[in-house]
């Protein structure tokens, strides 16, 4: 039953949506701790369920979520709960009046909602369920279209859509109070971005990567690994200033190719800047540039609010870095002409990682969060796995599966220590590593068993198809 015994401990009840499930907690996490507060799920709490709620919040701390989640559909302060509708009932009564007369005045409008999870019920039954609240004391007038309040019902039929009860398992009651960002995965998709590519990652993760990493207004990002561009929007979407690299001439200055299928080559202005101007963010553009991840190029004392990234795992996109396998035979002295062979040698993915910890580490500001995609082969997958360092501290490892013996896992992480010269990142060579390790041995086992189209559906779960 609803603990309610006045404005001092309310409880709001989020309705989250049912995908990206493992991203969610971690997101609500990081939008909770950008306004300095806890976590606290009420009684009943189970991490998967659509409904959770919440308390030791502010109204103003619910809007604060709500402008930012693309995991929370909506948020409610919750007037009263229950298994059924007896106990609903009984817990609204409960409910202090004085929280509700704001509410609830002569001279106001409302409107009342029925939503169902996992049942859809028919106009009559809404009706009716809305008619059985007339133990509730709402003595303004009913307007359809633009009440100043709405308050919604409701019920929770479970989530195996192959066993729906008759009767509801759970039961809520609340004052609408906010919806969360939804629209952004529509506004923001990729199908309709000026400046694509076969990698560019779907609005909906850029987003929750944005969430995670905590950026907020001003902060600067930077993302090493930036192809088109798209957790940069993102970002750039909550206020903070973007900037990256990426070891591709091609992609940085929106030449070559096309991704889109009915275009062969990329047209003049197809380049992120312009990205960022598509969505009315182009103030908030630093800057890109053509530079590999694996060297050294940023001064020291140059720090960044925030690293997201998606960096290369061979799929579509080379895991490459120049240099040479060969002996490189230095010129004399004397010599003053061209030095530099364009050459490039394959970049394992355990120097990938490693490298990208290391420069977190040194370039992110105290407090500051790093979040990267580490590709994992499930069967043998272990939380040991994930590299780390000793100035980094996990924040929150999510799941997100691709087949059924791939997936890969967001990783966040939050820098809680300037490093000394004796803060190595954590030895991957190591036993517990070894995937990584093995580059060549852990790609075959990503891709085994997958034939070209296994290979081509495999790539369109991971990044989004050529639009
Ligand atoms: C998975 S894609 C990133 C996609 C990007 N998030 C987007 O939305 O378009 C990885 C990118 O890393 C780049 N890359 C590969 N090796 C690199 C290196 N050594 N240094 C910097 N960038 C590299 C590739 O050119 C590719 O654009």
């Amino acid at each position: 039953m609803a603990a309610t015994t006045g404005r001092s401990c309310l409880q709001y009840l989020i309705h989250l949506a049912q995908d990206n499930l493992d991203f969610r907690l971690p997101e609500i996490k990081s939008l909770l701790a950008l306004r300095g507060k806890p976590f606290r799920p009420c009684e009943n709490y189970k991490e998967k369920t659509p409904f959770w709620v919440l308390g030791e919040l502010c109204e103003e701390d619910v809007h604060g979520i709500m402008t930012r989640s693309v995991c929370a559909k909506s948020a409610f302060e919750l007037w009263g709960h229950g298994k059924t509708h007896c106990e609903l009932k009984t817990s609204l009564l409960k409910y202090p009046k004085e929280n509700m007369s704001p509410y609830t005045q002569k001279d106001s409008t409302y409107r009342i909602n029925v939503y169902t999870f996992n049942k859809t019920l028919e106009f009559k039954d809404r009706i009716e369920r809305i008619d059985a609240l007339d133990y509730l004391s709402f003595d303004g007038t009913v307007n359809l279209k633009t009440p100043q309040h709405t308050f919604c019902l409701l019920e929770d039929y479970g989530t195996d859509p192959n066993n729906i009860p008759d009767q509801p398992l759970y039961v809520y009651f609340g004052r609408w109070i906010a919806d969360g960002q939804r629209e952004l995965i529509r506004s923001y998709s990729v199908k309709n971005r000026h400046f694509i590519g076969n990698t560019s990652m779907e609005a909906c993760l850029s987003f929750i990567m944005a969430n995670h990493a905590g950026v907020k207004k001003n902060d600067l990002v930077f993302d090493p690994f930036v192809g088109t561009g798209s957790l940069l929007i993102a970002c750039s979407h909550f206020g903070a200033y973007v900037c990256g690299t990426d070891i591709d001439y091609n992609t940085i200055h929106g030449k070559g190719r096309s991704s889109r299928t009915n275009q062969k080559w990329r047209g003049p202005d197809e380049n992120i800047r312009a990205n960022l101007r598509q969505y009315g963010k182009e103030m908030t553009y630093v800057d890109v540039m053509v530079s590999d991840a694996s060297k050294r190029i940023w001064r020291t004392g140059l720090h960044f609010d925030a690293i997201i990234t998606d960096p290369p795992y061979g799929i579509r996109e080379s895991t490459r870095r120049t240099g040479s396998h060969k002996d490189v035979t230095k010129p004399p002295e004397d010599y003053f002409g061209e030095s530099h062979v364009p050459v490039s040698m394959a970049y394992h993915l355990s120097d990938i990682f490693a490298d990208l910890l290391t420069f977190a580490a040194h370039h992110l500001v105290m407090g500051g969060r790093l979040v990267y995609w580490l590709p994992v082969h499930s069967p043998e997958y272990c939380d040991e796995m994930v590299p780390l360092h000793p100035c980094l501290k996990m924040i929150s490892n999510s799941e997100q599966t691709l087949s059924s013996h791939t997936s890969r896992r967001l990783i966040t992480m939050e820098k809680f220590k300037e490093p000394e010269e004796s803060d190595a990142l954590v030895d991957m060579s190591e036993p517990c590593y070894s995937p990584y390790q093995g580059h060549n041995a852990f790609r075959e086992k990503y891709f085994s068993g997958v034939n070209k189209r296994g290979l081509k559906e495999e790539e369109d779960k991971m990044h989004i198809n050529g639009v």
